[in-house]
């Protein structure tokens, strides 16, 4: 194969992202686009290129891709990945990769069963602070973990309604969850105190909650706590920081903070953590290496199962074991 086509579902601001994003890569072009708003695909077609479509069912028919970005928003997925998955077409979904999770396995086993190249939109684990993190941990007994997800409230109208983004949770504090997953392995039990403050003085008919806090056990016997807010638009942060008996470790944005009985110091890295996650997909596709990929779909259902029992322990005021 010379060039990965590439085509995209829904192109909204995260899909204008990575179109960019891929001109940095000699190996993809950009070769289609459908977006229910057809004339957010006319301006995307005229300052990138690219064959607009009139649907996802054209688009992937036209046998003028060979991967999919799909970027609408996790409410408006339908059945593009399945029908993507049937037609052997690759496959890069963003985050989260559903609301449900009945759908999104049976969506994981049909991208399994067609063998296709599969990514999700879980860039972070594409820094290589996470990767040092990572090979760091591989030995260390992790006793506590502390997340967190705060700040401002996204401009998108969809964001706010539970059943179109399922919260910030599910939606966006997704990453610092899939960062704990990478690095710690599975949740057990969950508990979440959720509530809506302030919202509404922005966004009137939002029904999302604006705060939480969720404590959970991981299946390792580690405790640990996430904190998320959408409406601290003066304080800001994505951090998921670890604590051990002989080390404590930091993520938070690009810096890794590691101390230990032989160090205390913290590194930043320039990753430019979008362009080596659509790298490593249009590789895996160029050369049939799956293992290129970070964070598979099957990864990413894995992510959203627990950010649903998050939710579920909420409404239902109790533990939710995840899994
Ligand atoms: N990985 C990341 O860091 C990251 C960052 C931002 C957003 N995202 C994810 O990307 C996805 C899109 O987010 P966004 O911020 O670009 O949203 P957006 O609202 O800016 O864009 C969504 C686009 O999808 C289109 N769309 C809606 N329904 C559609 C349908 N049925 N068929 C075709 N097109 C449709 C809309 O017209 C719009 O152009 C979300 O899942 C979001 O979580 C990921």
């Amino acid at each position: 194969m010379s060039k990965v086509r590439i085509g995209f579902i829904g192109v909204g601001g995260m899909a204008e992202h990575h179109i960019k994003t891929l001109q940095k890569i000699e190996q993809a072009e950009f070769a289609a686009v459908y977006d229910i708003n057809g004339e957010r695909a006319k301006q995307i077609s005229d300052t990138y290129g690219a064959e607009v479509f009139a649907s996802a069912q054209q688009l992937m028919d036209s046998g003028k891709v060979d991967a999919l970005y799909v970027c609408t928003p996790p409410f408006a997925r339908g059945t593009i990945e399945e029908e993507a998955a049937a037609k052997g077409i690759h496959l890069l979904s963003e985050k989260p990769v559903g609301l449900d999770m009945e759908t999104a396995n049976r969506i994981s086993k049909k991208i399994t069963e067609a063998g296709i190249i599969n990514s999700s939109g879980y860039c972070l684990r594409y820094l290589e602070t996470v990767q040092k993190a990572k090979s760091y941990l591989a030995d260390k007994q992790i006793d506590m973990i502390q997340a967190y997800r705060i700040g401002g409230l996204p401009g998108a109208k969809w964001w706010t309604q539970m059943n179109m983004s399922g919260g910030q949770i599910v939606e966006q504090a997704t990453h610092q969850v899939d960062l704990v997953r990478y690095l710690a392995g599975e949740f057990d039990q969950v508990q979440s105190l959720y509530a809506q403050r302030s919202l509404r003085r922005l966004a009137p008919d939002a029904t999302i909650p604006d705060v939480g806090i969720v404590s959970f056990t991981m299946r390792s016997g580690a405790i640990g706590s996430l904190v998320n807010s959408c409406v601290s638009p003066h304080y800001g942060r994505g951090d998921v920081e670890l604590f051990g008996l002989d080390f404590y470790l930091a993520i938070k944005g690009n810096s890794l903070t590691i101390h230990d009985a032989t160090q205390k110091q913290t590194e930043k890295c320039d990753t430019d953590y979008v362009l080596e996650q659509d790298r490593a997909f249009v590789e895996a596709i160029r050369t049939g290496r799956q293992e290129l990929v970070l964070g598979s779909y099957a990864e990413a259902v894995a992510t959203l199962e627990a950010t649903l029992c998050f939710n579920e322990s909420a409404e239902k005021n109790s533990p939710v074991a995840v899994g």
